[in-house]
């Protein structure tokens, strides 16, 4: 049988509940070297999610997601674009750290397709319940995950676009990308860029939803 997180996900509208189900989820092999399972995090009526792709090594240990360094990054782009993140609800597509060890370090290893397909039934139920007005994904797995295996963020960054299963999609880089970027110029222009997609996604929210203009911190263009 394929590994999947469906038999461990609970008929709710409740959060709380999907979130302690979570806890327990053994959907692929990847919580066997987990700390915890990193469950989403934010406002029950969030008009925006963000998805990342996995939790990191300082999400792990904590149990939330993007606390560490592309946590750190996020939430200065989202100031810079006039989204206060607690407005926002924050999750990842694939809710366990997958690493390889170096040294004492714990090195970020990429989710396989297997793995993110495993673990899609979470996120398919955060949506569910959240319903949130704009999806905004960071980094091509998330966004890969919701637009199709041939999705490219060079191509599409930045623009809004249906899904047919989630409806209103923006991708944009993942902070981690911007971090590793090897230039000094090309990490200032993709936090720039990073920053721009989240004003872009700001202002559709605006545009389109009338009450989501409550929701977020004036934004100024
Ligand atoms: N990177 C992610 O994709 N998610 C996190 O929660 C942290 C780092």
């Amino acid at each position: 049988m394929a590994d999947s997180a469906a038999r461990f996900v609970p008929q709710t509208n409740s959060l709380a509940k999907l979130q302690a189900a979570a806890a327990d989820c053994q959907g692929c092999d990847l919580y066997r070297r987990a700390t915890q399972t990193v469950f989403g995090q934010g406002r029950a009526k969030a008009p925006l999610i963000l998805i990342g792709e996995t939790p990191g090594d300082a999400e792990d240990r904590a149990g939330r997601p993007f606390l560490g360094p592309a946590g750190r990054l996020l939430d200065e782009a989202l100031a810079d674009a006039g989204i206060d993140r607690a407005d926002c609800y924050v999750t990842n597509a694939v809710k366990h750290f997958k690493w390889t060890p170096r040294g004492k370090k714990r090195l970020h290893s990429k989710p396989s397709s297997r793995e993110i397909l495993a673990c899609r039934p979470w996120l398919e139920a955060e949506l569910a319940i959240l319903a949130p007005q704009l999806i905004v994904c960071l980094g091509a797995t998330a966004s890969q995950a919701l637009l199709g295996r041939a999705f490219r963020i060079t191509k599409s960054r930045g623009e809004v676009a249906t899904s047919d299963s989630s409806g209103w999609v923006l991708a944009t880089y993942h902070p981690s990308a911007v971090l590793r970027a090897p230039r000094p110029a090309d990490r200032h222009r993709m936090r720039s860029e990073l920053v721009d997609d989240l004003k872009t996604a700001c202002r559709w929210l605006a545009t389109h939803v009338g009450q989501a203009n409550r929701a977020m911190k004036n934004q100024s263009t």
